[in-house]
């Protein structure tokens, strides 16, 4: 009861706010939705993303905030002790430790794994900001790719922008939850929200700079007029796992951000708040930027720049545009702000498991996971240097996985535990409406709605999304000894299975950490098998 007495809690409902949309708003709204938005046809994967916002997205998001608070109660801030105290009201303790570990060891891959490659890439953002600014690659005679390549292969330039970056985000999870990422995130997210706005008043005013029938306004265009024999089961996929991603969904982070949440504070709306901030910045801001940009300079052929849109694409175009300087590093800011207002959350879950479960003080648990980070960062800093390529196979692999995969995995567990197995012990009905709505400053949500969407609705969505991806990643051969995308680079393949090792270890470790972080927490319950601690 002290522990959960003497629990960090946000400072106030805005900075609350913020932080939960700065959780959110990411890379994937600047880096990876344009790329594929532009990939599957525009708007023809609008379609499918609004579709799987409705109905995995928002659902997701209220169970985790709902998840999160009640965890927060008890003085827990991780998956695994969330998901045990859901499941243990309909199965047994000891059954529901097993949920525990399950949950507890996603989640820990995420936050280990997924975002070992994810502080790269705010690294890289850093250092694209001060090399735009400096106007290095603008007076650079090589192409983009080149330089690019460069740079990963440049251990001075690399090393300093990711360490400064896992610097900085260690600092402010070491001030605490109120006193470090609340007053970041409200600098930080209000700031990036102006810069969006400047960067679409800059894209919309470029005029077709290059040839009369490409211009921005046609780029937003190819946007907004779904093309509807685009849309296929695949894009369909790509723009559910895109919602995930964004919304940092099956990631346990929102969960943790929602356990510093007051028991009866508000969890419909701010949940609701934190999807309307994202998406704003996701498709308004993400939307109109680097896409109609990339069209006004390269024509429809920009559309399909893949992921290098960001790092090759556009600084190519800022270096044709007039301001390019400026906008350049006003663009990386931009991405540098999203990117390190959510690794800050998976960096705070490391340092919430260390103190809950092995009571290390908030600072040392700060230092020891930028310790953890910068060993986990390792493989992905050495691979471009040690290979002398840029194809970056272990990232990618990462990314396959644990980017796209198992964070969908653990959203069907959250939707199993949270809307099936978390029932009232006395009338064993559903109890996660109940416990959704106290507190709610928006009293009309139907229970009917609960009903059907969450516990039939989302469920399924979720099982045809994941049977969709394995049957595609067989059929794109990520699912082979040696996958398809290192088959002709054999120097690759120990990179790739160098991630698998890591995601193999990380799941045993986070499978163990989390069910004897239950069985020493709840030990007597577990021992007689019947719940005696509650709320
Ligand atoms: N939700 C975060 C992002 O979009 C992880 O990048």
């Amino acid at each position: 009861m002290a522990e959960a007495e003497s629990r960090q809690s946000w400072g106030t409902r805005l900075g609350m706010i913020l932080a939960m949309a700065g959780n959110a708003v990411g890379l994937g709204n600047f880096w990876r939705f344009p790329y594929q938005l532009g990939k599957w046809g525009g708007g023809a994967f609008l379609v499918p993303y609004f579709a799987a916002l409705f109905l995995l997205g928002i659902p997701l998001m209220w169970l985790e905030w709902t998840m999160g608070r009640h965890g927060g109660m008890y003085g827990h801030g991780t998956e695994g002790p969330m998901l045990y105290l859901m499941a243990r009201t309909k199965v047994s303790p000891r059954s529901a430790a097993v949920w525990a570990g399950i949950g507890g060891m996603l989640a820990l891959g995420v936050t280990i794994l997924l975002n070992s490659y994810y502080l790269h890439i705010v690294g890289w953002t850093l250092g694209y900001a001060y090399l735009s600014a400096t106007g290095d690659y603008m007076k650079s005679n090589i192409s983009t790719a080149q330089y690019f390549a460069n740079y990963l292969q440049n251990p001075g330039l690399m090393l300093t922008f990711w360490i400064i970056a896992l610097l900085s985000l260690g600092y402010a999870v070491g001030r605490g939850v109120s006193g470090g990422i609340e007053k970041w995130a409200s600098f930080m997210m209000p700031t990036l929200y102006v810069i969006g706005l400047i960067l679409i008043v800059r894209v919309l005013t470029l005029g077709a700079p290059v040839k009369p029938e490409w211009s921005a306004i046609k780029g937003l265009d190819y946007i907004w007029h779904p093309d509807w024999s685009k849309i296929s089961f695949q894009s369909a996929l790509a723009a559910a796992g895109q919602i995930f991603f964004t919304l940092s969904l099956g990631m346990g982070i929102i969960n943790n951000y929602a356990s510093y949440l007051k028991p009866d504070d508000d969890v419909v709306l701010s949940g609701f708040a934190t999807v309307g901030l994202n998406e704003f910045a996701e498709v308004i801001l993400g939307g109109t930027i680097a896409l109609p940009v990339a069209f006004a300079y390269l024509g429809p052929e920009g559309m399909g720049s893949g992921v290098g849109l960001s790092f090759i694409s556009l600084p190519n175009i800022f270096r044709d545009m007039s301001g390019g300087q400026f906008f350049g590093a006003l663009w990386f800011l931009l991405l540098f702000f999203a990117g390190w207002t959510s690794a800050v959350a998976m960096y705070n879950y490391l340092v919430a498991l260390l103190e809950e479960d092995l009571k290390i003080k908030r600072v040392w648990a700060s230092i020891a996971i930028f310790v953890v980070y910068i060993l986990a960062g390792l493989p992905v800093a050495l691979e471009p240097i040690l290979t002398k390529t840029s194809d970056l196979a272990y990232l990618t692999e990462m990314d396959n996985w644990i980017g796209s995969y198992f964070l969908v995995v653990l959203g069907l567990v959250e939707v199993i535990v949270g809307a099936w197995l978390f029932v009232d012990r006395k009338t064993k009905k559903p109890a996660t409406w109940k416990e959704m709505m106290r507190g709610s400053f928006w009293p009309t949500l139907p229970q009917w709605w609960f009903t059907v969407i969450m516990r039939f609705v989302t469920p399924t969505y979720i099982i045809i999304l994941l049977v969709g991806t394995t049957v595609s990643y067989f059929k794109q051969g990520y699912i082979r000894i040696v996958p398809s995308f290192v088959a002709d680079k054999p120097q690759l393949v120990p990179w790739v299975n160098m991630a698998r090792i890591a995601l193999i270890i990380v799941f045993i470790l986070g499978f163990i950490e989390a069910y004897y972080a239950v069985r020493t927490k709840y030990a007597e319950e577990i021992k007689q098998n019947r719940v005696l601690v509650e709320k």
